[in-house]
């Protein structure tokens, strides 16, 4: 008896197995053999998020950051087809190159973004990221104005507001100041910034912390929650918040921010007098005015998703790597403190205006991001069927099939440190954005085409002011550690610079002083 249910066993799965065999051998076919990888488990699942690389089994979370161009280079083009065998055979290709990558994010709706994916960032009513077609043009045309010039000038003062405030009420005197991780810097300046120009609310370093009568967390308080705990809120299903202190707290937070934001949403409907604001929080109600369709709720969405983006994963870490480069490479650092002061010559403080000249610290934060993109793989996949003729390094041509469902990810970190665009790609090297002709569709941190990153500018204007104003008065050093001090320079930029992938890439210890100029 247990014999026969052996070998119903053992035929069952080679039935099983020899399916799978087929369908691969389908999958592979289906894009001509194209170079890649076979592996076990599908990228785009929970374990793709959480274990790290299994030859064979999972590509797993760091691959892509570890590995850069390497696997290009290997295949000998920059598309390669990873195909994975479990749930089903399924083809992803990953893509490295500036011209596939320009008519990819072109051609909207030929290859849309896989909104199942992102799902789960829908926390409040829907949400600008995690939707297609027409209902996110309805989000696109009420959000995009709010991005105002305005806006933009509200971003510059507060993030100078708040940079004065650090400098002259919370460092003081001292001539030099220590920090163990750069994060817990640019951290609350992100959040600071993002309250101020986002939702109309200053937050000062040393501001007590007052809760409303009706509330049980400070405005502050909530949103720092929100933003750090993110991950949680995706991850744990909301039936099951309930059952610890911790998500319990994660769920008070969520649920503390959006009543404040509904709470704003009704005072300020309802102000005897408009206020002159241009945060971006007044900017959508009035937008959204327009359009009755719009709940209060699809507004907490909106502003929710650019809160989130902000905070923890974006801006804050980019700042972090910009210090840590800049401490890396004082020479680099010197060369943009003498452009600063080419530009505001009587020491002046920088006013928005100044914005356009201050190239250099542009140039900074773009090889910044060129190097440490926050953003390391942008999801796409096929409409239809479809082909595209690719060309690799050494001029050769090719038709790459491309069938309905396969999936594609434009990889930031891919084509950054594609040698084919970028000379010396491990290099700082900020002079290289000032070149009339550097490679601009081989930059995609904020990914392109209609569905960019809306809060490019807003980044743009607080990296610029943060940058310029602590390079106008501090020096940065990377802090000198007894347990540290034989290391060789190559193994300090190893240390200082370590990034953790994850939903976005995480600095994870970038001890630092600064000094007074
Ligand atoms: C360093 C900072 C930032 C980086 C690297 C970044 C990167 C990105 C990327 C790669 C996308 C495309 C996502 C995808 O297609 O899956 C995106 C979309 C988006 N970002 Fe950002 N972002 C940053 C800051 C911001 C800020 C400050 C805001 C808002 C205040 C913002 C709001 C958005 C929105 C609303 C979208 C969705 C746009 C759409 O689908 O139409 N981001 N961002
Ligand atoms: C990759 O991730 C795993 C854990 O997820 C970690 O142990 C390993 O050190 C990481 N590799 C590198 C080089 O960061
Ligand atoms: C920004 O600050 C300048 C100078 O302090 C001021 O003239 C301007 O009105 C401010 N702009 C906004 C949008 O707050
Ligand atoms: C920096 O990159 C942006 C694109 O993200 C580009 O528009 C800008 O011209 C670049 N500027 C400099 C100075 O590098």
């Amino acid at each position: 008896m247990s014999m026969k249910l052996l070998i119903l066993g053992v035929s069952l799965l080679a039935l099983y197995t020899i399916q799978k065999y087929i369908e691969l051998r389908r999958a592979l076919q289906s894009v001509q053999y194209h170079p890649g990888k076979v592996v076990l488990l599908a990228q785009n699942s929970l374990l793709g998020l959480i274990l790290p690389r299994i030859p064979g089994v999972l590509r797993g979370r760091n691959a892509t950051w570890l590995d850069k161009h390497q696997p290009y280079a290997e295949a000998g083009w920059d598309i390669v087809a990873y195909v994975t065998i479990l749930p089903s055979p399924k083809v992803t290709f990953s893509v490295a190159d500036a011209a596939a990558i320009k008519e990819f994010t072109t051609a909207r709706v030929r290859f849309p973004k896989p909104v199942w994916q992102y799902k789960a960032l829908s926390f409040f009513g829907g949400n600008i990221v995690a939707s297609e077609a027409e209902e996110w043009k309805r989000y696109r045309k009420v959000a995009a104005p709010a991005f105002s010039d305005r806006n933009n000038k509200l971003i510059w003062n507060e993030t100078l507001r708040i940079m004065f405030d650090l400098f002259d009420n919370v460092w003081g005197s001292q001539e030099s100041i220590a920090v163990e991780h750069a994060l817990s810097l640019t951290f609350p300046i992100a959040l600071y910034v993002l309250s101020a120009a986002a939702f109309g609310q200053k937050i000062s370093w040393k501001d007590e912390d007052t809760v409303p009568a009706n509330r049980q967390l400070s405005f502050k308080d909530a949103l720092h929650e929100v933003s750090i705990n993110c991950v949680t809120k995706i991850i744990v299903p909301s039936w099951a918040m309930g059952f610890s202190a911790y998500t319990r707290k994660v769920r008070l937070a969520f649920d503390e921010l959006e009543s404040y934001m509904l709470d704003m949403i009704s005072s300020r409907r309802n102000a005897e007098k408009k206020a002159e604001r241009h945060d971006l929080f007044s900017n959508l109600l009035d937008a959204s005015a327009e359009d009755p369709t719009f709940t209060d709720r699809d507004l907490t969405g909106i502003s929710l998703y650019s809160s989130l983006q902000v905070t923890k994963y974006t801006t804050a870490h980019t700042l972090c790597f910009t210090f840590a480069l800049l401490a890396l490479y004082p020479e680099q650092q010197e060369l943009l403190f003498q452009h600063i002061k080419s530009v505001l010559p009587d020491g002046r403080m920088p006013t928005y205006e100044d914005m356009s000249l201050l190239t250099y610290s542009m140039a900074v934060f773009n090889e910044t991001m060129r190097m440490f993109p926050p953003v390391n793989g942008i999801p796409k996949y096929s409409a239809e069927d479809t082909s595209m003729t690719i060309t690799n390094a050494a001029g050769e041509k090719r038709v790459l099939p491309i069938p309905r469902q396969t999936g594609v990810v434009l990889n930031t970190v891919g084509v950054h440190y594609n040698p084919r665009y970028w000379k010396d790609p491990a290099e700082f090297r900020p002079g290289r954005f000032l070149e009339p002709d550097w490679p601009r569709d081989a930059f995609i941190p904020f990914s392109a085409g209609p569905r960019a990153c809306i809060g490019r500018k807003f980044t743009e204007t607080e990296g610029i002011a943060v940058l310029t104003s602590l390079i106008l008065r501090y020096k940065i050093e990377v802090l000198e550690e007894p347990q540290f001090a034989s290391e060789t320079f190559a193994e300090r930029k190893a240390r200082v610079l370590t990034g953790k992938p994850g939903l976005t890439l995480t600095p994870v210890r970038v001890p630092l002083v600064f000094k007074r100029r």
